[in-house]
């Protein structure tokens, strides 16, 4: 389905390295792929992988160390220090913590329309207009408005990190992690409202998460990722039912299935070692250390992100 679609980024080589007392950090390292138009991109990978780092750089928060990325939505540029203000209308950020995430000190009404008035859009009224409209279009109401972000329960409060991101009408989001803070009970209803949003305003968004069964849920496709590097990507459908990097195998295999009896059935592949240190990596697959299949070449050279399927791109030697 992907395939034909339109691209809205475009990531080449894309790296961001942080340099920290014992040398370089490659948090997130040499990426190629494309977001589509309309679609949910899932990321997902274990706590320190490097998720945030490529959410943020997507949005020009970080400057990256080498790569680029391009923006072809409803402008079309390349994405650097110049253009990063026209960037900021195009593309939006949705917080892990709602309650870190949210000035305290501003009523909510102000938070939405702060955006609103950074890039100049409509005047006074209008913007009061567009606040009442964007509560309700997120499942609150203009009462709200006034009111302090203390007074809020945590998803209510993301509800309102979802107006402020709206407000400037956005076509692309980055979820960070956006139900990961909040109540099993909630999380559905913040994920179907995001998924209402996308249908309702043609959004596109980058969804990182580190439970699988959310991210199969609402992605259309996915990238596993692992130390900085995309070890696999396609299809939310083909990944699950064609597995092909023992990464991303043993990631899902990590995944409980809700049935008791196929749960205990289930063969689960344990991953063996601690996650390595980002800083200054070995040579060779960043997974090979823990790699039950990883052979002599894996230790020695580092596997590109080659398409082995229309649409299923692995990085693994073992992969023909
Ligand atoms: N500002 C920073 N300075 C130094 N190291 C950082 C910084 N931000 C993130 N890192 C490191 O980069 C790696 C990736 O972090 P992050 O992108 O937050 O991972 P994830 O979101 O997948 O948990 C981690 O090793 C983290 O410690
Ligand atoms: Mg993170």
């Amino acid at each position: 389905m992907a395939e034909n679609k339109k691209k809205l980024i475009e990531v080449k080589n894309l790296s961001k390295y942080f340099k920290v007392d014992k040398g370089t950090l490659k948090a997130v390292d040499n990426l190629t792929f494309d977001i589509y138009q309309n679609e949910t991109f899932g990321l997902v990978g274990e706590s320190g992988c490097g998720k945030s780092t490529l959410g943020r750089t997507l949005m020009g928060v970080y400057t990256p160390t080498s790569g680029s990325f391009r923006y072809t939505g409803r402008e079309s540029l390349e994405v650097n220090k110049k253009n990063l203000f026209r960037y900021s209308k195009l593309a939006q950020m949705i917080f892990q913590d709602p309650y870190a995430s949210l000035d305290p000190r501003m009523t909510v009404g102000s938070i939405i329309e702060e955006g609103m008035i950074i890039h100049n859009m409509y005047d006074k009224q209008k913007r009061q207009e567009r606040v009442y409209e964007l509560l309700e279009v997120v499942g609150l109401n203009k009462e709200h408005a006034n009111r302090f972000p203390h007074e809020f329960s945590g998803g209510q409060r993301q509800r309102i990190g979802i107006a402020r991101a709206l407000a400037i009408e956005p076509e692309f989001i980055v979820c960070d992690e956006p139900i990961s803070a909040l109540d099993v009970s909630i999380q559905s209803q913040v994920i179907n409202l995001l998924s209402d949003l996308q249908k309702k305003l043609n959004l596109t968004y980058l969804f990182i998460a580190h439970d699988l069964n959310i991210v199969k849920y609402i992605s259309d496709r996915i990238a596993v990722m692992y130390l900085g590097n995309i070890v696999e990507l396609a299809s939310s459908d083909e990944l699950y039912q064609n597995t092909l990097h023992p990464y991303s195998t043993a990631l899902l295999s990590a995944v409980p299935i809700p049935d008791p009896d196929k749960e205990a059935q289930k063969s689960r592949q344990i991953i063996e070692g601690e996650i390595p240190s980002p800083i200054n990596p070995p040579p060779g697959c960043n997974f090979a250390p823990r790699c039950p299949k990883a052979c002599d070449i894996c230790h020695k050279q580092k596997p590109a992100l080659k398409e082995v399927k229309p649409g299923h791109f692995v990085a693994c030697h073992l992969v023909k």
